[in-house]
């Protein structure tokens, strides 16, 4: 390359630079590749020029039917037709979780909330691996009250300084709503499980932790298949 096609390079550069110029400064000049610049993608709410199959032209396609949202009341007649089914469900409006109260409220929904599942294999299994998750680090894996952070392999205490109760003698004492509401809110050392536990995903490991101290499912839900 020769000295005068060099000074050159700079012109050609200001000029194409110029070229890309646009005097909207909203719109890019030059575009070499338009579908990245104007995307494909609907905005969101806009219009579609692809009507759904009920005829709508929305961008935003109808849920696939069966969809519910998270931590939405199960569309079932049993547990719709049910204040007591129901009030689990819609505990947050029913019942605070301040401290000052605390008994009170768990004597409350002691009396009042019933549990809405069905005793399936398939609840039973999602309990027992909620449970595993959430809760034996201090209950234990069968429920005594010896989990990990509890008592240690050589049988000292670990670095959790309140020892849960053993499930067999505390939990005939008490209500499923009892359990509820323990498990949600806390109790005394033990925080709640409200915001990692949705209502079924409780209402499971209840019936794990039941099992766990012997407690029989009541008769009428356990040949449910639902
Ligand atoms: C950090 C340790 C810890 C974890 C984790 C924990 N618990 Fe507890 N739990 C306790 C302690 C301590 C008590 C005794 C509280 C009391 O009576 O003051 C207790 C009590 C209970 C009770 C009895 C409530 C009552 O009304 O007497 C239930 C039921 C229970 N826990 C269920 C669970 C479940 C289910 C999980 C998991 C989702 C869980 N716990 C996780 C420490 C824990």
């Amino acid at each position: 390359m020769n000295t005068r096609n060099i000074k050159l390079i700079p012109i050609v550069a200001v000029v194409l630079l110029m070229a890309a110029c646009n005097r909207d400064p909203k719109k890019p000049g030059l575009i070499y590749m338009p579908d990245m610049t104007y995307s494909n993608a609907y905005e969101t709410y806009s219009q579609s020029t692809i009507p759904t199959t009920e005829g709508y032209k929305m961008s935003a396609r109808e849920p696939v039917a069966g969809t519910i949202p998270r931590g939405w009341i199960p569309n079932d007649e049993r547990i719709r037709t049910n204040d007591a089914y129901l009030l689990s469900y819609m505990a947050k409006n029913h019942f605070t979780h301040d401290p000052a109260k605390w008994q009170e409220e768990y004597d409350r929904a002691g009396a009042s909330i019933k549990d809405p599942l069905f005793y399936t294999d398939e609840n039973m299994q999602e309990g027992k691996r909620l449970y595993q998750i959430n809760c034996k680090v201090c209950h234990g894996e069968k429920g005594e009250g010896d989990g990990q952070i509890v008592e240690l392999p050589d049988g000292s205490d670990g670095p959790y300084t309140a020892r849960p109760p053993q499930y067999s003698s505390r939990l005939p004492q008490i209500t499923d709503g009892n359990m509820f509401y323990a498990i949600s809110y806390g109790k005394g050392m033990m925080g709640g499980y409200g915001y990692q536990l949705d209502v079924n995903e409780r209402w499971q490991v209840i019936h794990y932790i039941k099992s766990l101290a012997g407690i029989k499912p009541p008769a009428e839900t356990v040949t449910a298949t639902k």
